[in-house]
């Protein structure tokens, strides 16, 4: 009962706060100044899905905080008016918060992010639903000592968990270096009422993954209590905002562990526990949402985790690196036969990290054996992939790019918390054999850094690559009986069905055919299906019976049919972490394509997050289509609407990312090597008006080809 008094008397400090803030801004701004948060499609995203109101302008937030006051601030001490203070704390919060953002300011001073874009949402889509990230921890306040509160967030990097940091924790952690940022999918969101960027950070979630339309107020809270994996741990004293706050995650159903002695009569088992001891906390707190994480250990000196991923090594902070160009550096794994592979095997050919000096550059081969009774030699490459990630994972190793073109440094802190060379091999059998059980019985690893050797063992690695890519070329989506399905979004998007075929890689880029085999041999009920093709409705667009019953059963009957190869008509669903997006653009009877790393305009009149927000939650919108960016040099790619020539505006970076596969595909479709250069850029134009002079004047083969609509 004191709980809920507190939560009243908390939200109610928050709405005057906010109403008297909204006041200051109008009396500065303007009634009719424009309010939103940047680089996002859904405004005020709190206020979005929950809310009525079409908010535009800080004038139209006034009779939304009326409503809240009327509705949701009830004295009487009951656990539903609790949350109903706590969702009046959401609204204030989300007000205080946007008011920031007013006239284009830039508020946020590092490390503070602030508001989370959508680009940042999207990008975490795959690694939340696949597990990577098992979830979502929103730790507030201070911790007893710093040394207490850094242990706290390394544990929770090290279990793969997204943090996000909000109040003194924050300085706790960068005093005790612990990585802070977006790379490290920890996110010192800022102090006090920025904590609600994490709440419409789940909202976002809702709005572009589940489909869950605006103001659909109890779909929404449905959608957090079910869907995402978050909770709260607040530390230090519970005052009454903190106490409202919290019960505006209670609201979501995000439950809360809180550090201090709370006695029993003011916790709510399952929703509010106390846990004094910090040792215990993640686990309470872990135990209370229901996720469950598959443990690992590996016996490295560094922390192994996804929170790793995403950091850079610099040269000047590599103890040493190998490849990049520099010297000669392959990885390969390899089908061998039982007999030919000793289970955990590491054998290192050359020098060790000790005799390697500082600042050097060495060679690497990494030779991976794999047997397994259901292993194919299709699934290698699958596998091989998986280096880049498991050896990134680690804290102070980088590693980009794949085969011989493998980079990889060990930062000076890896060297000196003990990381060995034969490290990699502890890291890489672990991972192989935790996350393909079904197909990997046996791992054996042998590290070459001996600059002779080396050159003798990537002879066997080029043959292979070549005989792979042989294979891959034939590998189309005739000379197969089967696509994949992949639900795998589904915990987020349940209506979102991808069809993967080899051609065309599941949009968010990281699932292509090989990989959906691979996945269904070792989980033969999970998220990816074989559909047998059967007979072929359409050849052109790409419409089989099979497919449309398939996504039918799948996407909860909202979906009859659908078409592989043409964004016109009963396109692909989209559930919202796609890598690039299309567009067409009429007027040059064409079609444009952006990426989640391009924040700027393009010719659509839209932005990626923009364009973004008005395709996603599995529902069909002809005329956009969210896809992964290597399906563009597929000559499979919207092939029904006349393939890559469709094409005439992307940005320059996605260009370069594609680089010579963009221009082969090219020569292959009878588009000429130059048709790369044909395309317009963010450099020519960001409107269609811009680019159609220069689309002319190129002939563009867009323009020649029959009406689009
Ligand atoms: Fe999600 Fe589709 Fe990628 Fe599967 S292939 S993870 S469903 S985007
Ligand atoms: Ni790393
Ligand atoms: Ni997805």
């Amino acid at each position: 009962k004191q709980i809920c008094e507190l939560a009243y008397q908390g939200a109610t400090t928050a709405v005057s706060v906010a109403e008297k803030l909204l006041n200051e801004a109008i009396e500065k701004h303007g009634a009719e100044t424009l309010v939103k948060y940047p680089d996002t499609a859904y405004k005020l995203p709190i206020i979005t899905a929950l809310g009525s109101e079409e908010v535009l302008t800080l004038g139209d937030l006034i009779p939304v905080l009326q409503r809240i006051k009327e509705n949701n601030l009830r004295p009487e001490p009951e656990l539903g008016n609790a949350l109903l203070s706590g969702e009046a704390t959401l609204y204030a919060g989300e007000i205080i918060e946007a008011l920031r953002y007013v006239a284009g300011a830039k508020p946020d001073e590092p490390p503070y992010t602030g508001f989370l874009s959508d680009p940042v949402l999207r990008k975490f889509g795959v690694p939340l639903v696949d597990g990577t990230i098992p979830g979502v921890a929103v730790i507030t306040g201070k911790a007893k000592d710093s040394k207490a509160g850094a242990k706290l967030v390394k544990d929770l990097q090290a279990k793969g968990i997204m943090v996000m940091l909000v109040n003194d924790i924050i300085e706790q952690c960068i005093a005790e270096e612990i990585k802070v940022g977006v790379d490290y999918i920890t996110f010192p969101l800022g102090k006090f009422t920025q904590i609600i960027h994490a709440v419409n950070f789940a909202t976002r979630a809702g709005l572009a993954f589940g489909g869950v339309p605006s103001g659909a107020r109890e779909q929404m809270i449905d959608y957090q209590k079910r869907r995402v994996p978050a909770f709260v741990i607040a530390l230090g004293e519970l005052d009454a905002v903190t106490v409202a706050i919290g019960a505006g995650a209670l609201f979501f159903g995000f439950p809360i562990v809180t550090d201090q002695d709370l006695p029993s009569e003011l916790q709510i088992p399952g929703l509010l526990e106390a846990q004094p001891d910090y040792d215990k906390i993640v686990k309470l707190a872990l135990e209370l949402r229901g996720i469950k994480l598959k443990i690992v250990d590996i016996p490295v000196p560094i922390t192994i985790g996804p929170a790793f991923e995403g950091e850079t090594i610099r040269k000047k902070d590599a103890y040493v690196e190998f490849g990049g160009g520099r010297s000669t550096s392959f990885e390969l794994v390899r089908m061998m036969s039982a007999d030919e592979v000793e289970d955990g095997k590491i054998e290192l050919i050359g020098p060790d990290i000790d005799e390697m000096p500082e600042g050097s550059v060495f060679p690497i081969g990494f030779m991976i054996d794999i047997y397994g009774r259901k292993m194919q030699e299709d699934f290698e490459g699958v596998l091989e992939r998986r280096v880049h990630y498991n050896i990134n994972y680690g804290e102070g190793l980088w590693h980009v790019a794949q085969r011989d073109m493998c980079w990889v440094r060990i930062s000076k802190g890896a060297k000196a918390a003990g990381f060995k060379i034969r490290d990699f091999g502890e890291i890489l059998i672990a991972k192989y054999k935790s996350d393909y059980p079904a197909i990997v019985d046996r791992v054996q690893v042998t590290i070459v850094t001996d600059k002779d050797i080396i050159e003798e063992k990537i002879k066997i690695a080029r043959e292979k690559y070549k005989a792979r890519d042989a294979r891959l070329k034939g590998l189309t989506d005739e000379s197969v009986d089967v696509f994949y399905s992949c639900l795998l979004c589904q915990s987020f998007a349940p209506n979102h069905v991808c069809i993967v075929t080899p051609q065309r890689v599941g949009l968010c880029g990281a699932v292509s055919w090989l990989d959906a085999k691979a996945s269904n041999e070792i989980t033969p009920t999970g998220p990816n299906q074989p559909i047998p093709k059967g007979e072929c409705l359409d050849e052109a667009k790409g419409m089989w019976q099979s497919m449309n019953e398939f996504v039918y059963n799948s996407s909860n009957r909202t979906l009859e049919e659908v078409n592989l190869y043409t964004l016109m008509d009963r396109p692909m669903t989209s559930c919202g972490c796609f890598e690039a997006i299309l567009a067409i653009l009429p007027l040059c009877n064409g079609v444009m394509i952006t990426t989640r790393e391009h924040s700027g305009d393009t010719p659509c009149g839209m932005t990626f997050s923009t364009l973004a927000g008005t395709c996603g939650g599995g529902v069909q919108t002809p005329g956009f289509m969210g896809i992964g960016r290597t399906y563009l040099t597929s000559s499979k790619f919207i092939s029904a609407d006349g393939g890559l020539g469709r094409i005439v505006w992307m940005p320059k970076d996605l260009k370069e990312y594609l680089g010579q596969d963009l221009v082969d595909a090219a020569v292959a479709a009878g588009l000429g090597a130059d048709f790369v250069d044909k395309i317009a850029d963010e450099t020519v134009g960001i409107t269609e008006d811009e680019i159609l002079p220069f689309l002319e004047e190129k002939q563009h083969p867009a323009l020649t080809m029959k009406p689009l609509m």
